[in-house]
């Protein structure tokens, strides 16, 4: 029995599914043993290349020197003690306040989930309204009023699909679910709900669908239709924010929201996330605002100082220069390969993140997405997998460049992938 085996079958019997979250299960037996740059290793001593970033957190690469050297840095003099403020939560609060256009005020907590949840309570306190809107394909977390529609089946689209079973379906009821990029489709639901809908959540480029970049002028439009109907706007940066520019992606659109929320890269893979946004909105968290916001682990010192060291890396703007260049030329050459061998396969790219789908392009909506050939797209992840090189084998899904990575890291991708693909059953 390999270590992979031996490990995976003891988690399976005291982990329900053997993991500790639902989208780690993986087709084959995997514990993960070393992580460093722009790899890690399993417990039988495979090495991968990794492009899955653990979801997207990873953006330094694996076990940044310096990322850590903070957090070493910080635990050898302060722990949590629950009171007060530390001096690291100020700094990272007017740090993401200089770099984030919507950010007046900063809370900080650990998760995209309690971000995500505590700006959708904050929306419906200050209009006193309950219906929210989401897109088709965008995830915003498990919690009851977002938990729905993201890689729905056919026969869910146009209605409520949740994720699991024990949601409250008064809560559920409560969430619209749109087309993304259907700006028609958006006005016709506020005209029709009006002043019902307390706030729209959106992630800027819906990676939760691999990656489809909004069309020219969509957020402003959605920007325009909140503005009209008082209706409060949420960004959800937990996986553009900091990964795409450091302003997130609203700066790089020109477009400012209500409120929005960070995470993930943020801290380059120590848990921490924020909820920012207009000064009158956020101030309602703090006394006499009549809106509850805690958390024993808000502001925890590790987060903190890894979110500092990681933003500070970003600074100079080498990184995002290193990882969007990187992620051009291995979308580019996807694509060439794809087209010398007469696959038809359409590679979206945005800034470190690339999705190839196996379809005819365009991809503007999750409906296009239902043309891509799901059998090619597993056995492409899986295949260079079995090569070393980790793309997670779930169709639709983005995968993620590193500072870590190098050109010998995308030129080995490439040629593998080109083997992959001429291996291809048809
Ligand atoms: C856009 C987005 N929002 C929110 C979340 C939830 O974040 P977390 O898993 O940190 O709770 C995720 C997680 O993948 C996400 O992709």
């Amino acid at each position: 029995m390999t270590r992979n085996t031996e490990l995976a079958a003891r988690a399976a019997r005291v982990i329900p599914g053997g993991v500790n979250s639902g989208l780690r299960r993986m087709p084959w037996p995997i514990a993960i043993a070393s992580a460093h740059g722009a790899h890690f290793t399993d417990a039988d001593g495979t090495e991968y290349l990794d492009y899955h970033a653990a979801f997207g957190p990873v953006l330094l690469g694996h076990n940044h020197p310096r990322v850590n050297a903070a957090v070493r840095a910080v635990t050898g003099c302060l722990d949590i003690t629950g009171i007060g403020v530390t001096e690291g939560e100020v700094e990272l609060a007017e740090t993401i306040q200089r770099h984030v256009p919507s950010a007046e005020r900063v809370l900080l907590t650990n998760t995209g989930n309690e971000a995500t949840f505590a700006a959708l309570r904050l929306a419906r306190a200050v209009t006193g309204r309950t219906k929210i809107i989401k897109f088709q394909g965008t995830y915003h977390g498990w919690h009851d009023a977002v938990a729905m529609n993201v890689l729905s089946p056919p026969e869910k689209l146009g209605r409520h699909d949740p994720l699991t079973s024990g949601m409250a379906p008064g809560i559920v009821e409560q969430t619209i679910v749109l087309p993304f990029n259907d700006i028609e489709a958006v006005d016709g639901a506020v005209q029709h709900h009006g002043e019902q809908i307390a706030a729209m959540i959106v992630e800027t480029i819906p990676h939760n669908m691999g990656c489809v970049p909004p069309r020219p002028g969509f957020l402003h439009a959605l920007r325009d239709i909140c503005t009209r109907h008082g209706i409060v706007l949420i960004f959800d940066e937990v996986i553009t924010g900091f990964r795409h520019g450091i302003g997130g992606y609203q700066k790089i659109a020109g477009v400012t929201p209500d409120l929005s929320t960070f995470a993930k890269a943020m801290a380059n893979g120590y848990p921490i996330a924020a909820i920012v946004g207009r000064a009158d909105m956020m101030d309602r968290f703090g006394p006499g605002g009549g809106v509850f916001f805690a958390g024993t682990y808000n502001g925890h010192p590790v987060g903190v100082a890894a979110a500092l060291a990681t933003i500070a890396e970003l600074e100079d703007g080498s990184v995002h220069r290193h990882c969007f260049a990187l992620a051009e030329r291995l979308a580019a050459g996807l694509r060439q390969i794809a087209h010398d061998l007469g696959i038809p396969l359409t590679v979206a790219q945005f800034g470190s993140i690339f999705t190839p789908y196996f379809l005819d392009g365009p991809v503007e909506r999750y409906d296009d997405l239902l043309a891509n050939h799901t059998a090619r797209d597993l056995y492409f992840r899986r295949a260079m997998c079995e090569r070393g090189i980790f793309m997670l084998p779930v169709a639709l899904k983005r995968s993620h460049v590193s500072a870590a990575h190098t050109n010998a890291d995308i030129d080995r991708t490439l040629e593998t992938a080109r083997d992959v693909l001429r291996a291809m059953p048809a």
